[in-house]
């Protein structure tokens, strides 16, 4: 179990776009173990790898139906609207309500390099949107209609 310092506002690489994943070896497995460890340590939903230092697009969400890892992931198709409040572990104390799609439908990878679908709605639907949007340096405090 590896539980890594989870970077902040303010270092560049979370301002950066990730990198694809095109290997599907021993050291991707390490770095979803080490995100999903370093999630669950922080009572967080969902981590992306820049988080924790790795420019790679690789996500790890679990809103409580278990633990989904996507590696590459990509929003094929997004519908309706919520208004919710949002939070983010990069960005310690500071939560608004953001506008998301309500339903969405990611396309990506396995940790084999295999594809998976992943349709959410409502929580899971809106973790999956913040997720991919670290991957190409966006934050929620980007996006806040109201602070809270
Ligand atoms: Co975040």
């Amino acid at each position: 179990m590896a539980i890594y310092q989870i970077i902040e506002v303010g270092d560049k690489i979370l301002r950066t776009k990730a990198k694809e994943v095109t290997n599907f070896n021993d050291s991707i497995h390490r770095l979803l173990k080490n995100m999903a460890d370093t999630m669950y340590d922080a009572d967080g939903v969902g981590l992306a790898a820049p988080q924790i230092g790795v420019s790679k697009r690789v996500i790890v969400v679990d809103t409580g139906e278990g633990l989904l890892e996507l590696i590459n992931p990509v929003i094929e198709f997004a519908e309706g609207e919520e208004e919710d409040q949002e939070g983010c572990l990069s960005v310690p104390g500071k939560q608004g309500i953001v506008k998301r799609a309500y339903k969405v439908k990611v396309l990506a990878l396995d940790r084999n390099g295999d594809n998976i679908v992943v349709e959410g709605e409502g929580l899971l639907a809106r973790a999956l949107q913040h997720e991919i949007d670290h991957l190409d340096g966006v934050l929620f405090i980007d996006k806040l209609i109201v602070k809270v």
